[in-house]
């Protein structure tokens, strides 16, 4: 791989400072990042590149410092068309010509920055013209990709027009986690599962990803915004793809992207009538978390007093295919909820007969628990006979660390998909039809709420497992399974 420039739309951003930097250092010290590098941040703030490098300094634990040297700032108005010849000045000063363009701005710039960038030639790869110098162009959009499903048809078409679709990649951090592609080995490295990955053996699936933490100071981005669009709409239902998907012929960004796209154009479209019985919406109030008050949403910096951003949204899919028919997918999210936990559940059906009895632990129906983090790993749940006399059974874990491997730290996803960007392979990133099926589901939701703004918001306080109602959802087949923080310690009391 030849030299590269990261141009951070965004530089002064926080973004930038906790996973960005980060994830570029770790790929320096991998050695990935080849002699002659550069990382340029841009942004309105007014910084030299002494400053920039010192702010990102104290964001993160670097033993080698000699990575800031490769560290640059410009200050620019990327709105503004005219200021890009001070971009191409700057970039004509390193001698690498490859390019790659990450957008970490706030999702209103994700049009302007490309058509800038196209006016200024920036987007050409062979063209030495314009004062450009030859090289790869690739571009990263952060989530959220578009506001709904107009505005994302509207922002690939834009960027359709300025880049090819190999150069764009459209990133979900979730893709790069260790544990969710190891849902891709799971499932197609075994020959165990895949014989009953279907309707006939699974009853329904669980998605959970709540967190512990409100929203701290991403009030200005987060209201109006809220957890659908910031989590459901690409995390969440990246995760449900992956647990439904076809096998691809080829782990390849053809085959591979092909599969997660026929899942979301399976997913069974939700009526008006469907929309308030099978999702529900929640907003954190004040309350008690770990014996300490945490303050409501709409006391949150940067929130509007009367918001009816939601905070915790769960909710029922189908999917409409020959292997899952008739199997609920369960996804849940939610801010300020008692522990950060991200895990699926796989729900195996009941016997078809009971025949034996059982003490205290009864037997529910066999469980894969795949945790996605904190605890990474695995468990399978099946049921033994209890020792001793009678013939009574309960059920056990069998289960599997991740840790037992290789220690998963936080900021790896980001540093992957830098990676496997820098290197040009999009197999990990979302492809536009793919972004547009998926809006194409969840759209009428928002268009639901917005023209029925009497549908429930419920307030749940800060430290508890969202709103009751969202037990209703789920209740023909079961409870919502809230998980602890370990994985194996799945006692009534555990630590959370
Ligand atoms: C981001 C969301 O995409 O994902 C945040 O914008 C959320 O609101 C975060 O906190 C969760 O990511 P992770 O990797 O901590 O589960």
């Amino acid at each position: 791989m030849d030299s590269q420039i990261v141009i951070i739309f965004g530089g002064s951003g926080d973004l930038t400072k906790r996973k960005l930097v980060p994830a570029l250092y770790k790929l320096y010290e991998r050695g990935v990042l080849k002699e002659g590098f550069a990382i340029l941040g841009v942004g309105r703030s007014n910084f030299s590149d002494l400053q920039f490098r010192e702010g990102l300094i104290s964001g993160g634990d670097y033993g080698d410092k000699r990575f800031f040297d490769n560290l640059f700032y410009l200050s620019m108005d990327s709105a503004n068309p005219d200021e890009y010849s001070l971009l191409k000045d700057r970039l004509n000063e390193f001698k690498s010509g490859n390019y790659l363009f990450y957008l970490a701005t706030p999702p209103s710039m994700y049009e302007i920055i490309p058509q800038n960038l196209k006016i200024a030639g920036l987007n050409r790869e062979k063209a030495n013209v314009d004062g450009v110098k030859s090289g790869s162009r690739r571009v990263i959009v952060e989530k959220p990709f578009g506001y709904d499903l107009e505005s994302a048809v509207r922002m690939n078409s834009v960027l359709k027009s300025v880049f090819y679709e190999e150069q764009i990649f459209r990133i979900d951090h979730y893709l790069g986690k260790e544990t969710v592609q190891n849902i891709l080995a799971l499932r197609f490295a075994n020959s165990i599962f895949e014989p009953i990955w279907n309707r006939h053996y699974i009853d329904r699936v669980e998605i959970t990803a709540v967190e512990n933490m409100g929203i701290e100071n991403r009030g200005g981005y987060y209201d109006g915004v809220g957890a659908l669009r910031d989590m459901v709409q690409n995390h969440l239902i990246q995760l449900l793809a992956l647990v439904a998907m076809e096998p691809p012929v080829l782990y390849a960004k053809q085959e591979f992207r092909d599969e997660v796209a026929k899942v979301y154009k399976s997913l069974k479209p939700l009526s008006n009538d469907d929309i308030p019985n099978r999702i529900v919406r929640g907003q954190y109030i004040a309350g008690e978390k770990r014996g300490e008050m945490a303050k409501g949403y709409r006391n949150e910096r940067g929130v509007d007093e009367a918001s009816h951003t939601e905070t915790f949204l769960a909710m029922r899919v189908n999917i409409s295919n020959w292997r899952w028919d008739g199997v609920p997918f369960y996804i849940r999210t939610g801010k300020q909820m008692p522990t950060k936990v991200t895990e699926i559940i796989i729900h195996f059906k009941q016997t078809p007969h009971r025949l034996f009895s059982c003490r205290d632990d009864c037997p529910e129906q066999n469980q894969l628990i795949i945790r996605i983090q904190p605890n990474e790993g695995m468990v399978l749940k099946f049921d033994v006979k209890v020792p001793g006399s009678g013939f009574n059974v309960q059920q056990v874990p069998m289960d599997f660390s991740y840790d037992k491997l290789a220690q998963l730290t936080d900021g790896d996803a980001y540093s992957k998909l830098l990676e496997e960007c820098l290197n040009g392979d999009n197999t990990l990133f979302t492809r536009s039809d793919a972004v547009e099926a998926s809006w194409r589901y969840f759209d009428p939701i928002l268009k639901f709420w917005k023209e029925n703004p009497n549908t429930p918001l419920y307030g749940y306080p800060a430290g508890s497992w969202g709103p009751l109602e969202s037990e209703k959802i789920i209740e023909v087949e079961g409870k919502w399974t809230n998980p602890c923080k370990n994985l194996t310690n799945t006692n009534l009391y555990c630590e959370l």
